[in-house]
C-alpha cells in the first residue's frame, strides 16, 4: 500500500475523532449550565449562598446544599420546583426572582413565530435545575 492511498483513511479517521469530540460536548451538564448562568450570582457557584450579589440583597440567599438535610434527609423536590417557578408568590415579597415568568418570556423569544409549548420549555428548565440542585446536597 502506498502513501497516497493512506490519505483518505487518515482523513476519515481525523473526521471521526473531531466528530466524537463534538458529540462529547453535546453531553454538557444542562442543569449546571443553567445554574451557573442564572443562580450562582446570588447562591454562589457551590450553592452555599455566597454569590457576588449578596451585599445588594435584603435577604440572604438560601444555602441550597442543605435543602435535603433540613427536610429530614429527603430532597424537597416539589417545594424547590414551586420556589423556582414562583407561581403564586406575591410580587415584592421576596428577593428570589420569579424564574417561571422569566423562562416563559425566553420561550417566546427563542421560538419567535414557530408554534411552541411554552409550559414544556419552562418545565424542562426548572426540572434540570431541580435535578442539579439534588446533586449538590450535602450528605
Ligand atoms: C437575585 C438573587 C437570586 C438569584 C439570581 C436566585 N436566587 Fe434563589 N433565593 C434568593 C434569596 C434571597 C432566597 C431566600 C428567600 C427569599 O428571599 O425569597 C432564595 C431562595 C431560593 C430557594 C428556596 C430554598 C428554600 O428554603 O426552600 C431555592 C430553591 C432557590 N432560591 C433556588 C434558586 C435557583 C434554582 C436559582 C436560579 C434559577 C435562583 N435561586 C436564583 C436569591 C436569588
Amino acid at each position: 500500500m502506498n502513501r497516497a492511498s493512506e490519505m483518505p483513511r487518515l482523513l476519515a479517521l481525523a473526521l471521526l475523532v473531531a466528530g466524537t469530540s463534538v458529540l462529547a460536548q453535546g453531553k454538557a451538564d444542562l442543569g449546571k449550565r443553567e445554574y451557573d448562568s442564572n443562580c450562582a450570582s446570588c447562591h454562589g457557584v457551590d450553592g452555599k449562598g455566597g454569590g457576588a450579589y449578596v451585599d445588594f440583597l435584603k435577604r440572604t440567599p438560601t444555602d441550597l446544599t442543605i435543602l435535603a438535610k433540613r427536610n429530614g434527609g429527603v430532597f424537597p423536590i416539589s417545594r424547590v420546583y414551586e420556589v423556582i417557578d414562583g407561581a403564586g408568590v406575591g410580587h415584592g415579597s421576596r428577593d428570589m426572582p420569579v424564574w417561571g415568568q422569566d423562562y416563559r418570556v425566553k420561550a417566546g423569544e427563542y421560538y419567535v413565530d414557530v408554534p411552541y409549548d411554552s409550559e414544556a420549555f419552562v418545565r424542562t428548565r426548572i426540572l434540570t435545575l431541580s435535578e442539579y440542585l439534588s446533586r449538590l446536597q450535602a450528605k
